[in-house]
């Protein structure tokens, strides 16, 4: 089987690159090969490649960039997957795209399910939800994992690294309390994805038809910023390195950004694990795994 990856140098790209290869050819691709403004030059990929699945892990994800650079946010958020979506499905391939926990607004105190209202109160949000509506309206064989808080070690200015570094430099970190979301590991959620492509063996196109829509694919449970950055200096691999002796709880209110982000984004993934017979690790038990412990 030949597959399209796209997005290979981040997070989740990079481990889907590793998750995928067992499944079959991996043809990895990522800007500038592949510019997602460009509708001609996606067209032009999946005809060359002939994949008979595509996996889009691209995005703009600079959610507060997004609001200055809407233009640019929306042809690679909402219209190329849309491309992507309809090209795989002149070639009866497969595909598999990736959304947001912050399609919603965050005013729910218990776990989102897929049926939920959307209503995404930054462009970064509106971009992906639009995302969603256009893979869906190309009517192939799809499935759009809604996904939150993604980390992975790898990434230098991602959360896990600077609360460690941020724990070596001062002895009080003030962390946001009233954000409260599914950290998910980017391996978690490779593995995940390619588990799901085995389960549809040499019949994927109708597996995945027979299953086709939307799912939540996120680190199980829900915590805020604050509790995140706990343990992740209790996993610390090497704890006598910090200088913090304490973490104070702030409001998101005192760090002010262009974009908001909503409060409350805790994914409910029962749909993901009963369809697909796959179980979704707690985040606590992947982060420990994440940090090598
Ligand atoms: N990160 C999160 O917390 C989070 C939360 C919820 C959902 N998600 C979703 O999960 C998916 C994976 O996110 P991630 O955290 O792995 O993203 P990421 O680390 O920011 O990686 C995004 C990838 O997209 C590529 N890209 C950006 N603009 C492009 C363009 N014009 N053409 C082609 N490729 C382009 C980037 O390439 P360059 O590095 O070369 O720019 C990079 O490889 C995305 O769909 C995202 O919306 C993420």
């Amino acid at each position: 089987m030949r597959i399209l990856l796209i997005g290979t140098t981040g997070q989740l790209g990079w481990e889907l690159n590793r998750s995928l290869n067992v499944l079959g050819e991996v043809a990895a691709f990522d800007y500038p090969e592949i510019d997602l403004e460009h509708p001609e030059m996606i067209r032009d990929l999946i005809r060359r490649v002939q994949p008979r699945l595509v996996v889009n892990a691209a995005a703009y994800t600079a959610v507060d960039k997004a609001e200055v650079e809407q233009d640019r946010a929306w042809k690679i958020n909402a219209i190329a997957p849309g491309i992507l979506a309809e090209e795989a499905e002149r070639l009866k391939a497969v595909c598999i795209h990736y959304s947001t926990d912050y399609v919603f607004n965050g005013q729910k105190r218990e776990p989102y399910v897929e049926t939920d209202e959307t209503g995404p109160i930054n462009f970064y949000g509106r971009s992906k939800l639009e995302g969603e509506h256009l893979v869906q309206n190309a009517d192939g064989a799809y499935v759009i994992l809604r996904t939150s808080w993604v980390y992975s070690l790898r990434q230098q200015g991602g959360f896990v690294n600077k609360v460690l570094e941020w724990a070596r430099q001062r002895e009080v970190l003030r962390i946001v309390e009233d954000q409260v979301g599914s950290p998910t590991w980017a391996r978690m959620l490779a593995e995940l994805t390619a588990s799901l492509v085995a389960r549809g063996g040499g019949q994927l196109y109708d597996y995945v038809s027979s299953g086709r829509g939307i799912y939540h694919a996120a680190g199980s449970g829900g915590l805020s910023r604050l509790e995140w950055a706990r343990a992740i200096l209790r996993y610390d691999l090497h704890p006598e390195q910090q200088r913090v002796k304490k973490l104070e709880p702030a409001f998101s209110s005192e760090f002010p950004t262009p974009a908001a982000r909503p409060l409350y984004s805790v994914l409910n993934c029962e749909r993901f694990e009963k369809t697909f017979d796959l179980r979704i690790p707690g985040w606590e038990e992947s982060l420990q795994l994440a940090m090598g412990g």
